[in-house]
């Protein structure tokens, strides 16, 4: 692995050992036992778009890690003015260790990566999240203990967050269903690469309009906002589209009994989640946010260390 930028980039192997090297440092974290391996290492992280959990989480891993993290606002370097993506990346090559970016253009980050000569970690575009997803699958198997022959259902919106779980369900043989509106469905190439990937690790890739059927004997299931960021103008018209789509009790009673509910945050009750839902006992979204701090370490320590 030299970047995290895609998650068809990753094979079932880097997949597992990303959970097992997470595990192990949540594990020593919570026994108090610190590890500085990436001492003297420094992240810049470049943010075009508002972040709680991916700065947060980026930025004290770094800090558990021994290493230095630098927050950069688009809005504060030059790369808000029109400097390049190609002199940006040629410059930062040569002061810091790694790049993380949160940006609106996949196309972006992939220049970062082409025109630099360090490590650059994708911390969502309007494509894709693979990092949340990551954190997201680790979540499933520590509940679950495996992620094989499970199914999750996604209701909503064919967003970033949709289109990194098809990749990352499908490379680690999870059945995934994902039921949104037309006109609002995933990323047509991306489900093409997710049904490739299926056809290898024996799990189902399934499109459709109908929740209930996405729903029906689901062990996970996963919804994310209705507006992403950036799509603020859309707000009235996309409410009334998604409104049958909201993950409610009604919907949550075709999944398995014992069905987890995970959420990227953050959340809009009322709107895509019901309180009962996202507040109840089948919910596992604050140790899925949990999650991502000890996976951005094992991503860090893997491209960094
Ligand atoms: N889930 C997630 O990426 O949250 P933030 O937008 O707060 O980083
Ligand atoms: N789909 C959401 C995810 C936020 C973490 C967005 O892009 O705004």
């Amino acid at each position: 692995m030299k970047h995290l930028i895609d998650l068809n980039d990753l094979t079932v192997e880097e997949i597992e050992s990303l959970f097992t090297l997470a595990a192990k440092l949540k594990k020593e974290l919570k026994a108090g036992i610190t590890h500085h391996l990436l001492k003297g290492k420094t992240l810049g992280m470049i943010f075009s778009k508002s972040s709680t959990r991916t700065r947060v989480s980026f930025e004290v891993g770094m800090y558990q890690l021994g290493g230095y993290p630098i927050f950069l606002s688009s809005s504060d370097i030059q790369l808000g003015r029109g400097e390049t993506i190609h002199d940006t990346a040629k410059v930062l090559s040569h002061y810091i260790d790694g790049i993380m970016i949160r940006t609106f253009k996949q196309d972006d980050v992939l220049d970062l990566a082409r025109f630099g000569t360090i490590p650059v970690i994708n911390g969502l575009t309007d494509l894709m999240h693979p990092c949340q997803i990551l954190s997201d699958l680790f979540t499933v198997y520590e509940k679950k203990g495996k992620l094989k022959g499970l199914k999750l259902a996604y209701v909503g919106d064919g967003n970033n967050v949709a289109n990194s779980l098809l990749q990352g369900c499908a490379i680690t043989g999870m059945d995934i269903c994902v039921a949104s509106p037309a006109g609002y469905e995933c990323n047509a190439t991306i489900i093409e690469q997710a049904k490739h990937h299926a056809r290898k690790s024996g799990s189902k890739v399934v499109l459709t309009e109908d929740p209930e059927e996405a729903m029906k004997d689901a062990d996970v299931v996963y919804t994310d906002t209705w507006i992403s960021m950036g799509q603020e103008a859309e707000k009235e018209l996309r409410l009334k589209i998604f409104m049958p789509y909201q993950v409610n009790s009604k919907l949550f009673s075709l999944a398995k009994e014992d069905a987890i509910f995970l959420h990227c945050l953050p959340a809009y009750r009322g709107y895509e989640v019901t309180e009962d839902i996202i507040d109840g006992p089948n919910s596992d979204v604050f140790e899925e946010a949990e999650n991502r701090l000890h996976m951005q370490k094992a991503i860090m320590v893997t491209l960094m260390g």
